[in-house]
């Protein structure tokens, strides 16, 4: 029997991460969040000063990258992340990363191994039209531009950051239009992917939408 995955895949803060902890939670699977590959692969790269777009030497590092995930502790090389990678910055560096065939390639086996018994729930760009096109169920979350801002500014007024939500807004946007434009694995919804419009939702409506399609597709 074929481990089952649920993919979330979707632009910044359309509510893919929290909505697939929920449900991997709820399920008793396994979480993988993708982009925490692509954001630790960006912050190796600005701490050890590995330009953005040097290929080859991100790909190799991608292989044997020192990074581990446990208890919703990301470590690099020892050291806790976790914090790190969520910079704004650094989510900016991972989408340019991000555009590099052979990193993609390099980190496509490391995010198959977390599909483990009982199942994974997953979320990021690609997860059901490239890394797991045979997922379950597979869920494109969207929400408008501003709202997204909105939440993200939230996030960072609530960890006592300053934020500017115009800045904010801009930089999702230039984001996703990186992530949408790339030649390889681009942000799209796939033809057999349940659309989930998160804009007026709750993270509770969503979650329960999203089990809704579990529940139907395995039973
Ligand atoms: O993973 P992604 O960037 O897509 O988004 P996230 O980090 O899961 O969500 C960004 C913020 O939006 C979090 O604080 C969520 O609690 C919030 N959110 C929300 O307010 N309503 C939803 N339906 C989904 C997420
Ligand atoms: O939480 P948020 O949606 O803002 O970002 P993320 O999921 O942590 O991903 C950061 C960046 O990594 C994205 O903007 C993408 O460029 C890249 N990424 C990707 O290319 N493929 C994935 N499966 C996940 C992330």
């Amino acid at each position: 029997m074929t481990i089952p995955v649920i993919t979330l895949d979707g632009p910044s803060a359309s509510g893919k991460g929290t909505v697939a902890a929920r449900v991997a939670a709820s399920l008793g699977f396994h979480y993988l969040d993708s982009g925490a590959l692509y954001r630790l692969m960006a912050l190796y790269a600005m701490r050890n000063q590995i330009a953005l777009d040097h290929e080859a030497r991100l790909a190799m590092a991608a292989v044997r990258l020192p990074a581990t995930f446990a208890e919703g502790v990301v470590k690099l090389e020892g050291e806790d992340v976790s914090d790190a990678i969520r910079a704004e910055e650094v989510g900016i560096g991972a989408s340019k990363v991000a555009v590099l065939p052979a990193l993609r390639a390099a980190l496509l086996q490391r995010q198959r191994d977390f599909r483990q018994a009982p199942g994974l729930v997953t979320d990021g760009r690609d997860m059901g039209s490239v890394v797991f096109p045979d997922a379950t169920v597979k869920v494109f979350l969207t929400a408008s531009a501003a709202e997204r801002a909105r939440r993200r500014h939230k996030q960072l007024i609530d960890k006592g950051e300053a934020a500017n939500i115009l800045q904010i807004q801009q930089d999702i946007e230039e984001r996703d239009a990186r992530d949408a434009a790339r030649p390889v694995a681009p942000l799209k919804a796939e033809a057999d992917a349940h659309m989930l419009d998160t804009t007026d939702l709750t993270v509770d409506q969503a979650v329960a939408q999203v089990l809704a399609w579990w529940r139907n597709t395995a039973n």
